[in-house]
């Protein structure tokens, strides 16, 4: 199989229009830092064709991007035909050009109507998104192979229902597990849905992963910290989809075979990684000096062959679904692409099965929180004209790409 080289958008970052989602209601709420508005985006739902030349422009093979479960199912039980046509039209675009789609089916929004409901944390929240998914699933798999269920789903527990910065906006750790054992149980079900109707196709979360460090060696206490939170926030889920065992923070260690092997592949997003410390006001993050992106992101590409080698006794084949780096200069960019690239190569070469690279992100877009005041994008957007313009990035990885380093 060739490797898959691409780039990785979401929805909700990109299309603009999307009334019906509950980061909707939690923008409306005067959330985001900027006062940024996600509409109408980078327009993608209108231009995506003019986006797709984009990706041939980079001599990309594949792209990742996901399905607004908000516009399709706008209302409960009621799916609109349109949209689904419409992301159809995408997929066949994509067909046309010869671009193997990546595609999501949950990237951190939900719909309205379910976040009414308590949205992750309702016991039901698995058979609403498993009857969501069994209604696209027939409309999508003539094109589709590669399928991510839900994206970050540890992060949808930390950030929605740990800190609190991202909606709901619950700040209680026994609320996020329940969510994230949710999460599990929801991703079992787009699994066993996707694999009904489509045997041959290949399902994975996508999840984020950061090299945790203590911020001193000899500290015993951040060390066991460090350890604690390596194990909860990067093992503990996908280990639950490979063996059946309910870790904690999640469960107790409790055997669930229904969990068991429901991960095709790893689709693995790699940013950062961070120092921690226990003192006492408890867990906190302590910056080093070194290089940082716009989001204040240590910039430390070597971590993603830290990971990998670690993943590797999972036995998976892995995807990198995400990387990238906020930088509006594209001051960072250029050589975290090319470090990043090397890393892999490197990965690979010690017997780590990489089956793609998907960078974050094809252009700039709205990032959550900060609105339009991080940058990640290849392509630099204009917000006002919709002008895409390459950054030198996108040359890099173009070359990259056609060098082929992989
Ligand atoms: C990841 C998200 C993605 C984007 C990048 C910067 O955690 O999956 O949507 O916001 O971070």
């Amino acid at each position: 199989m060739e490797f898959l080289w691409g780039t990785a958008t979401a929805s909700h970052q990109v299309e603009g229009g999307n009334y019906y989602n509950d980061w909707w209601l939690w923008e409306k709420r005067g959330k985001i830092k900027t006062g940024d508005s996600s509409d109408p985006a980078c327009d993608h739902y209108h231009l995506f064709p003019q986006d797709f030349q984009l990706i041939k422009f980079l001599n990309n093979n594949a792209y990742r991007f996901s399905v607004e479960w908000s516009r399709i199912e706008k209302e409960e039980g009621k799916f609109d035909e349109r949209e689904i046509e419409h992301y159809r039209e995408m997929l066949k675009e994509l067909e046309r050009l010869h671009i193997v789609p990546i595609l999501t089916l949950h990237h951190f929004t939900i719909p309205i109507w379910l976040s009414e409901k308590g949205g992750a944390e309702n016991p039901d929240f698995p058979r609403y998104f498993s009857r969501f998914v069994k209604k696209v699933v027939p409309a999508f798999k003539d094109f589709v192979k590669y399928w991510i269920t839900i994206n970050e789903p540890v992060v949808i527990g930390v950030m929605g229902y740990l800190f609190g910065d991202w909606p709901p906006g619950v700040k209680n750790f026994s609320r996020m597990s329940k969510v994230c054992r949710n999460l599990l149980y929801a991703h079992r079900e787009a699994y066993q849905a996707i694999k009904e109707q489509s045997p041959s196709s290949l399902v994975s979360v996508a999840h984020n992963m950061q090299n945790f460090y203590p911020s001193s060696a000899w500290n015993p206490i951040d060390l066991v910290l460090a350890k604690t939170i390596d194990q909860y926030y990067n093992f503990s889920f996908i280990q639950t989809l490979i063996d059946g065992k309910i870790r904690r923070p999640f469960g107790r260690g409790e055997f669930d075979p229904s969990l068991k092997d429901t991960l095709d592949y790893l689709g693995l997003n790699y940013y950062t990684r961070v120092h921690v410390h226990f003192g006492f006001k408890g867990f906190r993050e302590v910056k080093k000096p070194g290089l940082k992106n716009d989001f204040g992101w240590e910039v430390y590409p070597r971590g993603i062959i830290e990971i990998l080698t670690r993943l590797k006794p999972l036995g998976k084949e892995i995807m990198i679904t995400e990387s990238g780096t906020a930088d509006s200069e594209d001051r960072i960019r250029p050589q975290y692409i090319k470090d990043i690239i090397l890393w892999i190569k490197k990965a690979m070469e010690e017997g780590v099965k990489i089956i793609g690279y998907m960078h974050w992100s094809l252009m700039d877009n709205f990032e959550w929180l900060e609105g339009y005041s991080m940058r990640f994008g290849l392509f630099e957007v204009d917000f006002k004209t919709q002008e895409r313009k390459p950054r030198q990035s996108a040359y890099i990885y173009r070359e990259l790409v056609e060098s082929s380093p992989l």
